[in-house]
């Protein structure tokens, strides 16, 4: 619509201008709408009709008014153009058709005629930016594909070898490949391939390789220490160190990582991996400040929590204690023992069986160590599963004292036994309850009748409406007029709480042989 407008336009314009209005129809302009660069095409410019004995002069323009190419035709009919395609090239032609013995005189504009021009690609090269080949992990990356020469081209991107396609992380855009939040996982050998096409044949130029490397942020460390004795030779004592170990769990090394002693640099070692060891003089059983670990590799420096350095030595008593799962018919199939020790920082557990060692993990049993608290051996209770079962602890670094458990036999008919016991004693304090609360609510009603006889005596004839309980309801409203009786009846309340209270350190008593038993039976 628009080229038609212009062509109006142009048409009328040149019209306007002409002393010798002859107007033969619009010339019409043909050639290839696609061209290969530096390939020489031909143009044809043709007129419908055309004046006699008149020489026509044929012009090739581009709509930006660059002039192009000319031709005369003596027989006024047609204009060839030979160009020989440049990028330039490329928009809109048209041609005019004017008389050459009077250059002034347009007989005709032709319609606009596309061309396309395509150069081979050629000479792609992968750019960074920013123009670094390190980067950390979440700082946008952009690639760019740069070609030498090559119109209308598209382009792909490939890591390691492989095509990437576009994520919610890895964008496209015309000659870039935009990488939102690069990660670790990002890393590889960069390459483009810039692509374009001419008439079935495929122009590709492949870049170079260019590696790229997103560190991972080290991670804040973990702290622990193990102890390590090292055993002094003749007057020398043994000496005690925690070796501490400074952990990321994520992080491109290398990494300095660095002990603080409070607000001391203890010591600080640049790792190849993500951990570190150091090893700190110790004193047992003495708290000895609190350690902590930095880590760094060049962005943001990562903190551990703080960790005591302080190690207590395993001491007695050793406890043993277990509880146990029943099965369908309320037989124990799975027995756990827990066994801990009143003191140790970094204990040690050893189970035995009938004074043999246990090896972790067993046919029947396996051992969850939850250090430093305690150690838990789960055993499945079956014929080989009888004897004598022990714990004993030492510290993990001084294997040669140990603190035992009391020894613990258990077999089917013994660990059967237990809760027929225990069923037996819920029952029996089940019992115990329903004749305590009988027993006070009877003393209760023995003390109101008791009550009930004085405030008639004082006269009052309330009694006569009923029974005592609804005696009692009665009394309430009588005693909030009555100061005697208030102080009657308070009397009689605190009498009756004394009794209770009296009553309370028995059923506590009662309470706890009931516990201790229960815990013997344990
Ligand atoms: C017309 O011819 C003259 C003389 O040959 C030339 O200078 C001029 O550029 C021509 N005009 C056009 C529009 O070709
Ligand atoms: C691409 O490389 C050419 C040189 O080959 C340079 O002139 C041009 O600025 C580069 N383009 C970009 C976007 O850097
Ligand atoms: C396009 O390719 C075909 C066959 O591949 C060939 O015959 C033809 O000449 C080509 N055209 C041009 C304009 O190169
Ligand atoms: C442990 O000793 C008891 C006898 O004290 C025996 O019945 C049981 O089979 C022994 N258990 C193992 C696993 O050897
Ligand atoms: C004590 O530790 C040493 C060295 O770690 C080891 O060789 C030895 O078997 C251990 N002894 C016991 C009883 O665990």
């Amino acid at each position: 619509m628009f080229s038609f407008l212009f062509v109006v336009i142009v048409a009328v314009c040149y019209c306007s201008e002409e002393n010798n209005p002859v107007f033969l129809g619009q010339p019409q302009l043909s050639g290839p709408s696609v061209a290969l660069v530096k390939k020489p095409e031909t143009f044809k410019c043709e007129l419908p009709t055309y004046p006699q004995n008149e020489i026509v002069l044929f012009q090739l323009f581009m709509t930006h008014g660059a002039w192009l190419s000319e031709s005369s035709s003596l027989d006024g009919k047609a204009g060839t153009f030979s160009l020989v395609i440049k990028t330039s090239h490329e928009g809109n032609l048209k041609c005019v058709a004017r008389l050459q013995s009077d250059n002034s005189t347009v007989l005709g504009v032709s319609k606009l005629h596309y061309l396309k021009v395509i150069e081979p690609v050629a000479g792609a090269k992968v750019l960074i930016q920013p123009d670094e080949k390190e980067f950390f992990e979440g700082t946008p990356l952009k690639l760019l594909c740069n070609i030498t020469a090559g119109t209308h081209v598209s382009y792909k991107w490939v890591l390691d070898e492989i095509n990437i396609s576009p994520s919610p992380n890895h964008k496209f855009i015309h000659d870039s490949l935009i990488i939102k939040r690069p990660t670790s996982k990002d890393n590889g050998y960069y390459a483009c391939i810039a692509l374009n096409n001419y008439n079935d044949s495929e122009y590709n130029s492949y870049s170079p390789e260019v590696k790229i490397t997103v560190k991972d942020v080290v991670s804040n460390p973990e702290i622990f220490f193990s102890v390590l004795k090292v055993k002094g030779v003749k007057e020398v004592s043994d000496e005690h160190f925690a070796v501490v170990t400074c952990q990321s769990t994520k992080g491109t090394p290398p990494i300095t990582f660095s002990l603080y002693k409070g607000d001391d640099l203890f010591a600080s070692v640049t790792s190849e991996v993500t951990d570190a060891t150091f090893k700190v003089p110790l004193v047992l059983d003495q708290h000895m400040g609190w350690l902590r670990c930095r880590a760094n590799n060049g962005k943001e420096t990562a903190h551990s929590q703080q960790l005591p350095l302080e190690v207590v030595r395993v001491n007695g008593p050793v406890m043993l204690h277990y509880d146990y799962d029943m099965g369908e018919d309320h037989a124990v199939i799975r027995v756990r023992y827990y066994c801990r020790a009143a003191k140790g920082s970094h204990p040690q557990y050893q189970w035995f069986l009938n004074s043999s060692l246990m090896r972790d993990p067993g046919s029947f049993y396996y051992v969850v160590n939850q250090p430093p608290e305690q150690s838990m051996l789960e055993l499945s209770v079956r014929e080989g599963s009888a004897g004598t079962y022990q714990c004993k602890v030492s510290d993990s670094f001084d294997n040669i004292t140990f603190f035992s458990s009391k020894e613990q036999y258990m077999d089917k008919e013994v660990i059967n036994r237990l809760p027929v016991l225990v069923v037996a004693v819920v029952f029996g304090c089940f019992i115990f309850l329903i004749l305590l609360v009988s027993v006070c609510c009877w003393i209760g009603v023995v003390f109101r009748r008791q009550q009930f006889g004085e405030i008639s005596m004082l006269g009052l004839d309330t009694w006569k409406r009923g029974p005592a309980y609804e005696g009692e309801l009665d009394l309430l409203g009588y005693n909030e007029d009555d100061d005697l009786a208030k102080r009657v009846t308070g009397d009689e309340f605190d009498q009756a709480s004394e009794v209770s209270l009296d009553e309370w350190p028995q059923i506590v008593e009662e309470k706890k042989t009931l516990e201790n038993s229960s815990v013997e039976f344990f």
